[in-house]
């Protein structure tokens, strides 16, 4: 190399890391504005709009990214050189994953704030990316709240919280987004699910009696496998290719440190196994997994009358209904 190649070299890291470092520095004041006016934005706003995607780039929503599995998620399409769009509703841990992400390169990141227990807020936030981008080749529907605590609480919408966060937010949103991801082809749909699959008694779906923490979260879960399986349907022949997941067992995040379990597995498992399912093609649409392994999911999953019956009544809920290719 000689020796103009290499001041230019050195001239571009210097540039790149005074700009990273003007970069953290706005950040830092920004975090701290963000951190203090919080309480007092709109819900479901952007709250701080640090990085746009270049030309090209692929861009990824991951929900609930702000901790666990979907902070490491984030973090991983970053490092690849993504275009992230971090959703959760902790400003202050949202802004510290968009700046890990902004500053490490050569992906890029911005926040998005919503409560997946108002639908207000989620049909605010899908607006809001429909506006903000033209393209979503990768969702990560992440965004969970544990079994713990063992209380049952009903949403601003009335209806109960595991429900609505886990899977009902995660049915409307998808469809809002959907014409981003139809236009992004070859794109995929990744619905983080679990092993704890409780049936859907679809005569107290909102779960007024006999309830628990660990039935409504099992509930939502396998809900959302249901939802996986006619998104499969739906999508069949058009580029976009879905499936769900068990990522781990008890990996030491939030919500297993609340409900009191020792972990069992780490959140590189469960990132190994979603980003698995993220980028691999030897898979057919729909397909559960349980950690790297395609796995069957319990048997409501695959019954046609129970998929309809929980179709009609999201549809009916949140007001959104997706022909797609529907049989
Ligand atoms: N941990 C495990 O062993 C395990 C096992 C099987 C499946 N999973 C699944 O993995 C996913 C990630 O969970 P995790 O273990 O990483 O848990 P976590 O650390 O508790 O993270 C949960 C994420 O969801 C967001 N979230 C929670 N309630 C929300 C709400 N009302 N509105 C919007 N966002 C909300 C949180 O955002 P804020 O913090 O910003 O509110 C956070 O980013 C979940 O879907 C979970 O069911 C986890």
């Amino acid at each position: 190399m000689n020796n103009t190649a290499i001041e230019k070299r050195t001239f571009t890291q210097a540039s790149r890391s005074t700009a990273r470092l003007k970069q953290r520095t706005r950040w830092a004041a920004a975090a701290a504005i963000a951190a203090l006016i919080s309480s007092s934005l709109s819900p479901g706003t952007e709250v701080l709009a640090q990085e746009t995607p270049a030309p090209g780039q692929q861009v990824a929503l991951v929900t609930g990214a702000t901790s666990g599995l979907g902070r490491e998620l984030a973090i991983r399409l970053g490092a690849r050189g993504d275009h992230v769009i971090v959703h959760g509703r902790n400003v202050e841990r949202g802004a510290e994953v968009v700046d890990a992400i902004n500053a490490a390169g050569p992906g890029s990141a911005r926040f998005y704030r919503a409560d997946f227990a108002s639908l207000a807020q989620v049909r605010e936030f899908a607006e809001t990316l429909l506006a903000d981008y033209e393209r979503l080749d990768i969702l990560i529907n992440n965004a969970g709240f544990g079994s713990a605590p063992d209380e049952r609480w009903v949403t601003e919408d009335g209806h109960e919280y595991r429900f609505q966060v886990n899977y009902l937010s995660t049915f409307l949103l998808t469809h809002m987004l959907m014409p981003r991801v139809l236009a992004s082809v070859p794109a995929r749909i990744v619905n983080v699910s679990s092993g704890a699959q409780t049936p859907i008694d679809f005569d107290d779906v909102m779960i007024e009696n006999n309830f628990s923490g660990r039935r409504a979260y099992a509930q939502s879960k396998l809900a959302q496998i249901m939802f996986t399986h006619d998104l499969a349907e739906q999508l069949e022949g058009t580029g976009v290719v879905v499936g769900s997941l068990h990522p781990a067992t008890f990996m030491p995040t939030e919500m297993v440190r609340r409900a009191g379990a020792a972990p069992r597995s780490t959140i590189a498992e469960g990132a190994d196994a979603t980003m698995q399912v993220v980028d691999s093609d030897d898979f057919e649409s729909g397909q559960y997994f349980s950690g790297l392994t395609p796995r069957r999911a319990n048997d409501q999953a695959y019954d046609p009358d129970a998929r309809a019956r929980l179709r009609e009544l999201s549809e009916e809920l949140t007001g959104i209904r997706f022909e797609g290719q529907r049989r």
